[in-house]
């Protein structure tokens, strides 16, 4: 490794490690606009979204996060013209498959949050391959929410915590945040301490509507693509000058 690389991979010193988000979460826009910016197929941005986020994902992993959350593809994503679903999709076993080793190698582990079921065999087949292979890795935790969608989540928790009542196997006052969080897809991973949104949009995006209630969110204008270590510095910057207090005076 050259030293260059060396110090790309150490913290930049006016980051306080202490002072890190545990868990950051993203919603990965801007793609589309991308490529047409340069005149390119809309495809090709999510190319090059895949590149941004391998880039977060080792950026997170060699300053000491412990958690990325990405939203790679929303419920409402179905209805993009079917050629860029299929592309999408397979875009996701492509980067699946070539990634796993270099995964392994940094010790990530995957999970993938949402309604998997509806989801091609095959790449079914591949996430939890991939989740089980990751299982014991002790890096970071990299969520890649699919086919997710925040209401759907809470409802589907509700329906699996109503049918325990049914069943006698839990008490209705028994329901506590606790409760209800491990029935999330994103059970055990714990609420983001930042959101970060690309491309502008001042939006959520049915994008992790419970785990949101108390977290950072920081938006910039700078599209998927393009958002790169600096970007991610800059963002980290301002979470670190926030004055959180969960709701105390
Ligand atoms: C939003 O841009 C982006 C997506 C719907 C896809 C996001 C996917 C990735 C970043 C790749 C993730 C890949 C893996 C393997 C996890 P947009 O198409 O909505 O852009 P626009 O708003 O400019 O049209």
């Amino acid at each position: 490794m050259t030293a260059q690389q060396t110090e790309l991979r150490v913290l930049p010193s006016d980051l306080k490690r202490e002072l890190l988000p545990k868990h950051v979460a993203v919603i990965c826009d801007g793609n589309g606009r991308w490529a047409r910016h340069r005149g390119l197929p809309r495809i090709m941005g999510h190319k090059r979204g895949v590149e941004s986020l391998k880039q977060l994902l080792r950026t997170c992993n060699d300053w000491g996060i412990e958690a990325l959350t990405a939203y790679a593809f929303s419920t409402e994503n179905w209805k993009r013209p079917q050629e860029e679903v299929d592309f999408l999709l397979t875009l996701f076993q492509v980067v699946l498959r070539s990634e796993l080793r270099e995964m392994m190698k940094e010790s990530v582990r995957i999970k993938f949050a949402g309604n998997l079921n509806a989801l091609p065999t095959a790449l079914q087949e591949q996430i939890s391959d991939a989740m089980e292979e990751t299982r014991n890795n002790r890096g970071i935790k990299f969520t890649i929410a699919t086919n997710y969608g925040g209401r759907q989540e809470i409802l589907s928790a509700c329906r699996a915590i109503a049918e325990k009542v049914e069943q006698g196997l839990l008490k209705p006052h028994e329901i506590d945040e606790a409760t209800f969080e491990s029935h999330l897809y994103t059970a055990g991973i714990g609420d983001p301490d930042l959101l970060i949104r690309t491309s502008g949009e001042m939006r959520i995006s049915n994008f992790l509507l419970w785990q949101i209630a108390y977290t950072e969110i920081y938006i910039t204008d700078a599209l998927w693509p393009d958002f790169d270590r600096d970007e991610f510095y800059r963002a980290l910057l301002s979470f670190q000058k926030r004055e959180r207090r969960f709701g105390k005076a």
